[in-house]
Order: structure tokens, then sequence, then C-alpha cells
């Protein structure tokens, strides 16, 4: 199989060195590194993770590399094609994500000025909380083009939404179709129009006060886990979705994701960061796609907008 290019992940804690371990298996990249401002802690997690190359037949390298925040150690990721931004403070149990923006902002800020630095062409995938306004942060402190800084929140809320209702109807996971936009937070919103089970609506197996149970549970997804974690939060389903955002833009597969992007006019939204979905290639997102809403789903969508663009209008002075 030809490989190709760099992606580096910056952050080497539960997040960062999950997704660098999934990236690593896809064995479809050249080079992954995985930074974090804590000595040792990279490096000895790329060790262990090319240890196991030979027993999961994978031949991508790893290189783990600390970093400061002066931007030393930096160079280790030079000229990467894709950088995921886990790098933050996780919640701990009754915190929301907006509780984490001050000292996250900081960091995010930090990363992204050194990633442009050393990586001018690459396509940055944010998932360090509060995702929509850290995803605005790191295209303000990147300079890039829109395009080509996303974040990765529509499709974890999304596989949960799917999650939830596979085990209430006790079907397969694959037959199970969800969709769910706005933001990675108070205002997401889950589309039930758009979810199927074997193609039929979802609409014609749960009563509407089911659907709403499953979209409530969605909503706060993330807090069950944290909840029941303690402490840290959820990893797994997280850098599953961020992984695969990364696959396709490496592999360029215009697959259609629901993604944190720019939204310009799409929807008659202009100017913010939004989950919607997008086809994602080697530009990072190539077009957002608009779905067919309800009425209700649609003044749901605008309202996650405004709420989103206050917060992400604040960013700026982080
Ligand atoms: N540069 C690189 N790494 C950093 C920096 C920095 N400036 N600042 C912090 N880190 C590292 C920490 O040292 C730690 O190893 O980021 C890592 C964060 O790891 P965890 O605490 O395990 O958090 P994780 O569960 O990985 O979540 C990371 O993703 O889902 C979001 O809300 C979550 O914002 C959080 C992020």
């Amino acid at each position: 199989m030809a490989r190709k290019g760099k992606v580096t992940v910056i952050g080497a804690g539960f997040y960062g060195s999950t997704t660098a371990l999934r990236l690593a298996e896809y064995d479809i990249f050249e080079t992954v590194v995985l930074t974090d401002i804590v000595e040792g802690k990279p490096e000895g997690l790329a060790l262990d993770i090319n240890q196991s190359r030979s027993i999961e037949g994978f031949e991508s390298k790893v290189i783990g590399q600390a970093t400061a925040p002066d931007g030393k150690g930096y160079e280790a990721t030079a000229n990467s094609d894709v950088v995921v931004i886990t790098a933050g403070l996780p919640r701990k149990p009754g915190m929301s994500r907006m509780d984490l923006i001050g000292v996250n902002a900081g960091i995010v800020r930090g990363v992204a000025e050194n990633v442009a630095k050393h990586s001018p062409n690459a396509v940055i995938i944010v998932v360090s909380n509060p995702l929509d306004e850290m995803t605005a942060l790191a295209q303000i402190a990147t300079g890039f083009p829109h395009n080509r800084v996303m974040g990765q929140a529509g499709m974890l809320d999304t596989a949960r939404f799917t999650h939830f209702v596979s085990e209430k109807l006790n079907v397969p996971i694959s037959s199970v179709k969800t969709l769910t936009l706005g933001s990675h937070g108070e205002t997401m919103v889950p589309v039930p129009s758009r979810c199927t089970v074997d193609g039929k609506p979802l609409n014609s197996f749960l009563s509407e006060q089911e659907v709403g149970d499953l979209v409530d549970r969605t909503r706060n997804g993330g807090a069950e886990v944290v909840a029941l974690l303690k402490t840290g939060s959820a990893y797994y389903a997280p850098s599953a979705a961020a992984a695969r955002m990364a696959k396709a833009v490496i592999q360029d597969s215009g697959e259609v994701m629901p993604v944190c992007a720019w939204v310009d006019g799409q929807y008659s939204i202009s100017g913010v960061y939004l989950g919607v979905e997008a086809a994602i290639g080697r530009e990072g997102v190539k077009k957002v796609v608009e779905t067919a809403l309800e009425p209700g789903e649609l003044a749901e969508l605008k309202s996650a907008a405004e709420a989103v663009r206050a917060k992400q209008a604040d960013v700026k002075d982080l």
C-alpha cells in the first residue's frame, strides 16, 4: 500500500495518543508525529506504538517530540499535511465545555501559531474544547484560509446519536443513519428528519417522546461519559472521528461528513464556524453541503449560529 504524507497530533493526552494510534494503524501516512509539552510523554507513547507495528502489521512510523511554548521542538512537525490539535484541558464532572475557554484559548493560540510557522500548507483539525470557539481561534492565530481550518464535533455527535438509536431499537449499528448539526455544546442540533433505520424514517419506529429522549441523551453524550469517568473526558469515539477526518484529507476522498466548518451563505448563515455537512479533501473543506431541513430544525440551526457567533467574536481577544 502506498503511504504518503505526514500527520501531526499536538497533545499526547488520551485524545491525542488514541488519535495517533488510530492514524498509525490505518497505515496510510508515511509519518505520524505526536507532540506534548510534557517531556518524555510523546516520546514514550511513540516508542510504545512503534513496538506494536509488527503485531498489528503497519509500517507508518510514529515520532514522539516534546515541545516548548516558545516553539522549540516544532521542527519535528515541519511540513505536515494535516495537524490535529488536541492540546488543552478536558472537562471535569459538572463543567460545561465553555468553562474551559480561558485556559484552552491560551494553549490553542500558542500551538496554532507554532503550527502555522512550521507547516504553512497544513490542513488543521481542531478538537480542543470549547470546540467551535477553539476552531475559530485557530483560524485567526494561523491566518490560514477558512477552508484549511476545521473542527471535529459533528461526526462524534452523530456517532453518539447513531449508537443510542441502535441500542434503543436493538438493531445493527450499520442499519442506522443519523445526523447532528449546530454547535458542539448546548446548541447542538440533532436532525431527526435525516435519521433512518434500514432506510425508513426514525419516526416510524419511535414516538416523538422517544426520539426527543435520544436527542437529549445525544446533546449530553459527552457529559454522560465525563460523569462516569470522574476524571478526564471521552476519547475513543472522539479520536475515531478525528482520525477519519485526517484520512479523508490525505486521501482527498471528498467524503461528506458533519464537521465544524466556516459557513458563508449556506442556510442563509454567514461568517461563523458551525457544525454542518462538508466534503473533505486535500484543501480541507472542499464544499459545505446543504441538506434539506424541516423548518424547526433550520430555525434551531440559525439560533445555534447566533449563539456561537457571539462567543466566537470574543475569542480574538483571548
Ligand atoms: N502543547 C502541547 N501539548 C499540550 C499543551 C501545549 N501547549 N498544553 C497542554 N498539552 C497537553 C497536556 O500535557 C496533555 O498531555 O495536552 C494533553 C491533554 O491531554 P488530556 O488531559 O488527557 O486531555 P484529552 O482527554 O486528551 O482532551 C484534550 O480534547 O475533547 C477535548 O475537552 C478536551 O480540550 C480537551 C482536549
